[in-house]
């Protein structure tokens, strides 16, 4: 076992600005489990909660990681799942779009049937409302896991988003297009310009956050919002923030900067 605790954790790192942030930094091929041994003792402490959930590369292991622990008995199919963000215009059924990625790799591996599996859509404030509705009623997150972007963005909450800012229809940012590209054949100009995303003030409703960062592309946004001031320039950084919240991050994302 390591200081931490956590399976395949580093030793000492410079502690966060915050603190209030845990942080966990493991090799690369451990992100996933150390991630999903924090979101199971959530889960086992309230089977029947709020898990919200991230989309993109970091946090597939995670949730390959939470499958094989139901495999092992953590009983998951009572949770309901709330996603972040997803693009404007295309089909749900789309196999681009984040409600595909949370049925394909989230809700059927964890058991979640789709009534109590909720992904923002549309393009319109009045839907961004409604999906604010709908988190209140469900008594809202218990845990939000998010992901960061290269431009320190969370969800599709771009630089410059209000700290209160609600679930809403956005703009992505040129850098956030050029990222995703590779899901879209490689043209930024085929990725959606427009998204629905839960606000910056949505995600710290959450009474937890889990953030998942993994490789040498995210290090300098890591850094930002780990040890820089609190800025909209950096929205992760309003994380220091919060109450409860966990970075896992691979060696990659932590020491390349
Ligand atoms: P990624 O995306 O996990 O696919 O790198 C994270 C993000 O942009 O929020």
């Amino acid at each position: 076992m390591t200081p931490s605790g956590l399976p395949g954790a580093v030793g000492v790192v410079r502690p966060p600005r915050s603190p209030r942030t845990r942080l966990v930094v493991v090799s690369t091929a451990a992100v996933g489990q150390a991630a999903a041994v924090i979101i199971a003792a959530a889960v086992a402490a309230r089977p029947t909660g709020v898990l919200g959930v991230a989309t993109g590369s970091s946090p597939m292991s995670l949730y390959a990681a939470l499958a094989g622990m139901r495999a092992d008995g953590l009983a998951t199919e009572g949770l309901s799942l709330v996603a972040l963000d997803e693009y404007a215009g295309l089909a749900g059924d789309d196999p681009r779009s984040y409600r595909s990625y949370v049925g394909t790799h989230i809700a059927e591996p964890l058991g979640v049937p789709a009534a109590r599996t909720f992904v923002p859509a549309g393009s319109t404030a009045a839907q961004g409302a409604e999906y604010e509705r709908t988190i209140r009623r469900l008594g809202g997150v218990d845990l939000q896991i998010v992901g960061i972007g290269r431009n320190g963005h969370i969800g599709f909450n771009e630089p410059g988003s209000a700290f209160d800012s609600r679930t809403r229809p956005v703009e992505l940012d040129p850098s956030t297009r050029i990222a995703n590209a590779p899901y879209f054949g490689g043209d930024p100009a085929a990725v959606p310009a427009r998204a629905m995303t839960q606000g910056i003030g949505t995600i710290l409703d959450a009474r937890a956050v889990v953030l998942v960062v993994q490789g040498r592309a995210k290090a300098e946004a890591l850094a930002a919002a780990l040890y820089g001031p609190i800025t909209p320039d950096v929205p992760a950084s309003v994380l220091q923030a919060h109450r409860n919240v966990t970075v896992v991050a691979d060696t990659d994302a932590f020491e390349a900067r």
